[in-house]
């Protein structure tokens, strides 16, 4: 073959590729000029019977005509792909969403409150919601005629059956199940019969903690403990105040407050213009509780807490109305996601 017949073969077969558009008959155009027993290999193997002088114009001239072939036939083969595509699905519709969820503010609260304590020890406690009445108030030290006994708080479901209304009784089957030191956090739901506005609900969250052991330990531990749990969770601006209180299983007992997040402590509607919000309820076991469980009240000390999951929610996220936590509007859950 000559040089202009090269030339003619060239352009014939870049017509022939150019005609083409499937997919199948781009592949049959590699197979007839590239493939191992095409057109073009023949040539480059047929050189030996080209005159010496030109030889080295030949070669170039094949191995140019092979390029060129090969890059028509690579866009060709992408472009006929795409075509395939477009048979099978229509691009210009709207995509699927995939919207994973997103965690709910009170679990955040609790897995983070759960994390902070077990760096001081703490480990997770549990019990039920429905309750007997010597865990929920006779071992705490409550007695029948204590006000929260009463059936406009409590909701009783039988003479020995209520729903816990805080997450003290877990106090009690932790030392009735274990010795001496114990550490625990305890969240969980709590029941009271409370009218539901902006920061009341009858079903609400609760963790619980207590430290009882066998060496003193101090009203100074717990407030530590605490102010170093308010500064993890809320902050290292967080503040906290302890007032004077009183609880039936715990002596002395003390407030806790968080600084309002709100207004930062200066006094607005959501603190009541004081400055501050209750968070926790706290002291130390009172010695009656620990006669309840068998344990002796001269050989271990302990501390007891109780705090509201949705009161730190509610200060951590700036959220204005407790009902915002149940009403599972997506909007606003994602906004905290
Ligand atoms: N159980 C108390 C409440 O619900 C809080 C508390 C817990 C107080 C532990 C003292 C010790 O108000």
């Amino acid at each position: 073959m000559t040089l202009e017949e090269l030339e003619i073969e060239r352009q014939k077969s870049l017509a022939e590729i150019n005609g083409v558009s499937s997919a199948e008959d781009v592949e049959k155009m590699r197979v007839k000029y590239t493939g191992r027993n095409g057109l073009i290999p023949a040539l480059i193997k047929a050189m030996k019977d080209v005159p010496k002088e030109e030889r080295p114009a030949f070669g170039k001239a094949v191995q140019a005509w092979k390029a060129e072939v090969e890059s028509v036939l690579s866009s060709k083969g992408s472009s006929s792909r795409v075509e395939k595509v477009n048979e099978l699905i229509d691009a210009t519709l709207p995509g699927q969403w995939n919207t994973p969820g997103v965690e709910h503010p009170l679990s955040r609260v609790i897995a983070e409150s759960a994390r902070i304590f077990s760096r001081l020890g703490f480990t997770v406690a549990d019990g039920p919601d429905i309750e007997n009445p010597f865990n929920n108030f006779t071992a705490l030290n409550t007695p029948p005629h204590h006000p929260s006994q009463d059936r406009r708080d409590t909701f009783w479901l039988a003479a020995d059956a209520l729903l816990r209304t805080q997450t003290s009784p877990v106090q009690i089957r932790t030392m009735l199940e274990n010795k001496p030191p114990v550490r625990v956090i305890c969240p969980g739901r709590t029941y009271r019969r409370d009218t539901t506005d902006a920061t009341h609900s009858a079903n609400f969250h609760q963790i619980e903690g207590l430290y009882v052991d066998v060496k003193p330990v101090s009203l100074a531990d717990l407030k530590s403990v605490l102010a170093y749990f308010a500064k993890e969770i809320l902050g290292s601006e967080a503040g906290v105040r302890f007032r004077p209180h009183f609880f039936p299983f715990t002596e002395p007992s003390v407030e806790v407050d968080f600084a309002c997040h709100v207004c930062k402590g200066k006094g607005c509607n959501v603190c009541k213009q004081s400055g501050w919000i209750e968070i926790a309820g706290a002291g130390m076991v009172d010695p009656r509780v620990f006669k309840h469980v068998g344990w002796n009240p001269d050989e271990v000390s302990g501390y007891a807490f109780g705090f509201g999951v949705e009161r730190i929610a509610m200060i951590k996220y700036g959220i204005p109305d407790i009902r915002w936590l149940y009403e599972n509007d997506i909007r606003f859950l994602n906004q905290l996601g």
